[in-house]
This record gives structure tokens, C-alpha cells and sequence, in this order.
């Protein structure tokens, strides 16, 4: 997908052997879309060339406030005025604790920092991802600084942890070009869920017939996990409780994992407990074995089937839905239903026996698996048909959509 048509990105590297993984940041914000202009400092020079950025960036790579080349279409030597107007965004990867400390005092003695000071505040927002050794993270002195360049409306992205160049382990290293990636992503889209707690199952159920063998279904998880990403972007404190699947945990998403239809309710009634949305998508299913047998069934060698006892499961959205917390509407249910046919008076049917006020049809076979789908939006006014699109650009519509229907937020 293009996330990052039409933006343009001042990628600036600040010393740090991180500088090796700005140099593929770089392709995979281009890969998205986004043209980039890159500025080093003297330090970055030393960890990495201005020609692999320069060939990377397909830019000529600036690094001094002296340098006359024509700089954003303009001549007048003043690159960090020039290189700065037309940017979306400044983002610094790696940051170092060096580079954050200046800015924090608005020091401007290098073309990086200059242009940081020069940017226009309203409209070009600075964005940085700190890398440095683990001691240095922690000192006091640099969460000083990033506690205060945060309340100065930079954006301070995390930092990750595990070893590090220097050989210690810990806190301090430069995210990954992939989380950078989702992180700059997400920081464009609009945060209609900001201070909101989103709640989301997805995926099957395993309903357990003996050790080897059970009952599930096709269902893939990836329309829950993309809702769940985009209520992330959407700047949502989100948990996801996913049954067995195989899918890789969204960035920024908390994950529960379960397995059985009573393990997924149990969870999703201590989460929902603190949640203002709770969007279920999961295929629960309906039934499972009454009793599961502690050892492997064999077969008999006369052809008879073992006899088979099913129990109905609880409904976890019906459940929910019909709480205090979901009939006074503190708990904004959503639920989702896979049909085969008839689907627009069965998805109406099911959201009257739901007791929901939104309900997200689609067409089960051809939705289980696939990237994109079809859906169908049900509530009180009737059925709102969507185009089809990717799941990720449903899902980003759809947490819109939910975004638009909460009560205030308090
Ligand atoms: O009744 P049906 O399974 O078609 O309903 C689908 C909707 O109800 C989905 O939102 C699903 O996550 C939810 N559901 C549930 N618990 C069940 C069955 C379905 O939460 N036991």
C-alpha cells in the first residue's frame, strides 16, 4: 500500500551506529510512497556515507548550514530554511542523547538542529527516535530532556530494548525500520480514539474433542487485527484477544491469547471491564464438546462413530452487550457477522438478538482469509453497504465510524 502518498519526509541521522538501520528506514518510507529528503550530521558521517543515503533517497544528502547548493527549488544558501518549508515531517532516527540535548535548549550550530529550530512549529512536527547505550537512556539527564522536549510537542518515539551494539543489554536501541515504518504511518492518521480503550476479539475458537483433535473453523483473524491496528493509529489504548492464529501481534497492541470459547469470554469479561468499545469479531464457536476426552479416541474397528454431546457456548457479545456497562452505553458494542445468505435480514435479525447498536455484516466465504472484503454497516437506521476495500482500509473506516457514534469522552 502507499501509506505515505503525497508526504514528504526530512529524514535526519544524528551519530549513532543506528545510522545503519536509517539507510533502509529510508527505502521503506520511499517504498510507501513518501519522497525524502535526508540531512546528516558530521557525527552520522562517521556511521554512515551521504552516498548510500544519497543513492537510497535518490536526494543529494545535506550536512552543513554552509552548504550553497540549491536547497527545496531555492538559491539563496539557506538550506535550513529551504529544506524545511515543504516537509511533513522532520523525523530524527537515530536521535542521539547528544542531538536531543541540544534541541531541548534550542541550539541550532549544525544544518540538523538549525532546521529543527527553523521549522515552522504549526505545521511541520518534529519527530524523534532516540537511540542511544542503556546508561545513557536512563539517565536522569536524558528523560529530563525527553520528558520536556514531549511537553514541547515533539513526538519522542520508544526505544527499543535487548542487546545492544556495545554489548550490554537494555533499554536504548533504535526501533526497528518496520516499527519506525508503522509508527511514522500511524502518526498521520487522525487520533479519533485518543484516550479511548478498545477492546477486540479475533480469529476462531478451538473447542477441544480430545488432545489431538477439536473443533474451529476458517476464520483468519486479520479483519480483528487490522480493527485492532487501526484503533492503535487511531491513537487507542488497545487489547486484542486473539484466538489460535497465526498472525504477527499489531504494533502498539496489548495481546491476550486463548484458545477456547470460555477462555475468550472469561478474558474478554475482565477487559471489558475498563474498555469504552468493545468490537467482537472473533467466530466463536457455537458449540463444544460437552466433555473432552483426557486421552485420544481411538476408533472402534466396527465403523461407528464415537457418540458426540455438544454444548452451547456463552455469547460473549450478547453478554456483554446486555451488561450494565453495555446497556448504559459506557461500553459501545460492535459485532460482526459472517453470512452466506440473506445477509442483509440476517446481520438486521442478529443485531436486534445482540442488543447492539452497530452491527458489520459480510459475506463469510468470501471474507474468511482473503486481504480485502466487503462489508455491510447495520444499525437502528437500516443497512449502509461499503465498497470493497482492503481490510486495512475497512478497518481504518470503520474505527472512524466508531469514533463518530461514542458519547463525549469525559
Ligand atoms: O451468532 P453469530 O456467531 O453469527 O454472531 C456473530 C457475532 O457475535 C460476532 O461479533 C461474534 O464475535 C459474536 N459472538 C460471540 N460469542 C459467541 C458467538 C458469537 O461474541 N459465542
Amino acid at each position: 500500500m502507499n501509506e505515505l502518498a503525497g508526504k514528504h519526509i526530512v529524514l535526519g541521522l544524528s551519530g549513532g551506529i543506528a545510522c545503519y538501520k536509517a539507510a533502509e528506514l529510508c527505502r521503506a518510507l520511499i517504498k510507501q510512497g513518501a519522497s525524502v529528503q535526508v540531512v546528516m550530521t558530521e557525527a552520522a558521517e562517521r556511521f554512515m556515507t551521504p552516498v548510500t543515503m544519497q543513492a537510497l533517497s535518490g536526494r543529494p544528502v545535506f550536512s552543513s548550514q554552509w552548504d550553497a547548493r540549491t536547497a527545496g527549488g531555492v538559491d539563496n544558501n539557506m538550506p535550513h530554511i529551504n529544506l524545511s518549508r515543504e516537509a511533513d515531517a522532520i523525523l530524527v532516527a537515530p536521535a542521539s542523547a547528544d542531538f536531543m540535548a541540544k534541541l531541548l535548549h534550542g541550539r541550532a550550530d549544525d544544518l540538523l538542529s538549525l532546521m529543527c529550530l527553523a521549522r515552522p512549529l504549526e505545521r511541520v512536527p518534529l519527530i524523534l527516535a532516540p537511540a542511544m547505550n542503556r546508561e545513557m537512556w536512563v539517565h536522569p539527564a536524558t528523560q529530563r530532556n525527553v520528558a520536556q522536549l514531549r511537553a514541547d510537542g515533539t513526538t519522542v518515539l520508544d526505544v527499543g530494548a535487548g542487546e545492544q551494539a556495545c554489548g550490554e543489554t537494555g533499554d536504548g536501541r533504535m526501533l526497528e525500520p518496520a516499527e519506525l515504518l508503522d509508527d511514522i504511518v500511524a502518526f498521520f492518521q487522525p487520533k479519533a480514539l485518543a484516550g479511548r480503550r478498545v477492546l477486540v476479539t479475533a480469529g476462531p475458537t478451538f473447542e477441544p474433542i480430545d488432545p489431538v483433535r477439536g473443533i474451529t473453523n476458517h476464520s483468519s483473524g486479520k479483519m480483528g487485527f487490522a480493527i485492532a491496528h487501526a484503533a492503535w493509529e487511531a491513537g487507542a489504548q488497545v487489547t486484542l484477544i486473539a484466538g489460535p492464529v497465526t498472525l504477527p501481534t499489531p504494533r502498539g497492541v496489548r495481546r491476550l491469547d486463548v484458545t477456547t470459547a470460555l477462555q475468550m469470554r472469561d478474558a474478554a469479561e475482565a477487559e471489558a471491564l475498563q474498555a469504552d468499545v468493545f468490537i467482537a469479531t472473533a467466530a466463536v464457536a457455537d458449540w463444544r464438546p460437552a466433555q473432552a476426552a483426557d486421552q485420544k479416541i481411538k476408533k472402534d474397528g466396527q465403523g461407528t462413530p464415537p457418540p458426540m454431546v455438544f454444548t452451547e457456548n456463552p455469547d460473549i457479545l450478547a453478554g456483554l452487550a446486555a451488561s450494565p456497562r453495555g446497556r448504559s452505553g459506557a461500553l459501545y458494542c460492535v459485532g460482526f457477522a459472517a453470512e452466506t445468505d440473506n445477509l442483509q435480514a440476517h446481520a438486521q435479525a442478529k443485531r436486534a438478538r445482540k442488543g447492539v447498536p452497530l452491527l458489520v455484516a459480510n459475506h463469510g466465504p468470501s471474507a474468511f482469509g482473503q486481504d480485502d472484503n466487503q462489508l455491510y454497516l447495520v444499525d437502528e437506521q437500516g443497512v449502509h453497504p461499503w465498497p470493497r476495500d482492503s481490510k486495512r482500509a475497512l478497518a481504518r473506516r470503520l474505527v472512524a465510524e466508531v469514533a463518530r457514534r461514542l458519547p463525549p469522552n469525559s
